[in-house]
């Protein structure tokens, strides 16, 4: 058995069921990449500061590189015995260049190392994800453009409320995910704070510079304290509220998506390439994918449950547990990627069933308060219209019509104030024109937020 690099003090080895229990190179490699970069530059650090020569240096950075070459070739051996992404790569650069490898961790721990490797991959993440947020919006505003006038019924409670622009639905969506963008944002920010240098928790004597490290990973600035720099996964806990927030909200289209391509509703229709079939009833046409997206928010927000869990109890600084928050980011990264990946796709392959929506609207009075409006510009109290608008629906629904269906004799008897433009107010089509509220589905002011977001997301 090799020796392990830390095994100076100990005479005997590790069973094998510990050796299996506490490896992390199963999952860590991942991080092989930032794991080069920041070596890359602490190495380049240690020679300006006089902690290792320029030879050596060159050395390194050379044998790092073939490193990594062969990591991407496919022919690198992530070995079990050398527990993690940071030892195995430590390891293998001993193996191949010697002695020159042994200064690469001068005034270095695996508690800094990962915590710089992890935050540099979360980084990458975040760009990764916000990538996914705009192409998924551009999905959503193009499909409002295909469905110009489409009037469809709002509802709350599930039940018919008023009618509203498609489009301005649809827009409601990319407002969503520009605050979802906005919270992996401001994360960003916050993350990019350089903890290399902070050693095992209290720094080192070693005349080190923390500021060239940070600047050549692009870091805004060394974390001022080194205890926190290592004991800290705050970063990650944002990154996976961030994400849950918009798994949530993947989940709430997924759901009306689901739900508005049932032959109840019928509102939608989702093309063959994005549904799939049954294996024992012939006819089915299943919108799988949207369900999956809304099934895969449960994943998502479960690892925000585990790291919030796993970090609860600890004390400061580092503690091994903090090896258990990369699978569950991992998971959160990979899911949420696939999820806006895939409702995006729904977006480009969806259709909208304007006769099958149209024959929904005259039903469920989606026109009552606007009813109620005009009663309001005719000088009557709000609360008084609503009693009498209540009291008109009464009357249509023991008629079993609507309210454009009410002559105005009938009208007059609830209250004599009705005059013959009662009907201008009338009917979906008649409605929906009367909202002129700044964000209301008017259609001015859709138009407007649909030009908003045609120059904010660029699209021609
Ligand atoms: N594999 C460990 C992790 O992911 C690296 C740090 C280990 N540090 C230590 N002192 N055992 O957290």
């Amino acid at each position: 058995k090799e020796v392990k690099l830390w095994g100076g003090r100990f005479e005997e080895s590790v069973t094998d069921a510990v050796e299996k229990f506490t490896e992390s190179i199963s999952f860590d490699k991942a991080l092989y990449k930032q794991d080069i970069m920041g070596s890359k530059a602490h190495a380049s650090m240690l020679a300006k500061q006089g902690l290792m020569s320029d030879s050596d240096r060159d050395t390194i950075l050379k044998g790092l590189e073939e490193i990594e070459g062969q990591i991407e070739a496919g022919q690198f051996v992530w070995r079990t015995d050398r527990e993690d992404v940071h030892m195995n790569i430590e390891a293998a650069l001993t193996d191949l260049v010697g002695e020159p490898a042994k200064k690469l961790h001068t005034a270095r721990s695996r508690n800094d190392q990962v915590a710089t490797d992890f935050r540099l991959w979360c980084r990458d993440a975040i760009d990764g994800i916000i990538s996914r947020i705009k192409n998924l919006q551009i999905a959503l505003v193009e499909l409002a453009l295909h469905n110009e006038g489409l009037i469809v019924p709002g509802y709350t409670h599930l039940q018919r409320a008023q009618p509203v622009l498609l489009q301005h639905l649809l827009l409601a969506y990319v407002e969503q995910l520009e605050r979802d963008a906005g919270r992996l944002l401001d994360c960003r920010a916050r993350l990019n704070f350089c903890p290399l240098g902070a050693c095992a928790l209290a720094g080192t004597g070693l005349p080190i510079d923390r500021f060239i490290t940070s600047d050549a990973l692009g870091f805004t600035g060394p974390m001022r304290n080194s205890i926190d720099a290592v004991s800290d996964r705050d970063f990650v806990l944002e990154l996976l509220s961030a994400n849950s927030i918009t798994a949530v909200h993947l989940s709430r289209l997924g759901e009306e998506w689901v739900l508005w391509a049932s032959e109840e509703f019928g509102f939608l229709t989702p093309s063959d390439k994005v549904s799939t079939g049954s294996s024992i009833m012939p006819q089915k046409k299943n919108p799988d994918p949207m369900e999956l997206v809304r099934g895969k928010s449960a994943r998502v927000i479960g690892d925000l449950v585990s790291l919030l869990v796993l970090c609860k109890g600890l004390p400061h600084a580092y503690n091994r547990d903090l090896q258990e928050d990369k699978e569950p980011v991992f998971d959160s990264v990979k899911a949420i990627v696939g999820m806006l990946e895939v409702s995006a796709e729904f977006a480009q392959n969806v259709s909208f069933n304007r006769e099958r929506i149209q024959k929904a609207l005259p039903a469920g009075h989606l026109d009552a308060t606007t009813l109620a409006d005009y009663l309001v510009k005719k000088g009557i109290p709000f609360r008084t219209s609503h009693d009498i608008v209540g009291r008109s629906v009464a009357l249509c629904v023991s008629r079993n019509c609507e309210l454009q269906d009410l002559s105005l004799d009938e009208l007059n008897s609830l209250n004599p104030v009705f005059d013959k433009d009662v009907y201008e107010y009338l009917g979906v089509e008649n409605s929906i024109k009367k909202f002129k509220s700044y964000g209301s589905t008017g259609s001015e002011c859709v138009a407007g937020q649909l030009d908003y977001w045609i120059d904010k997301l660029s699209i021609s």
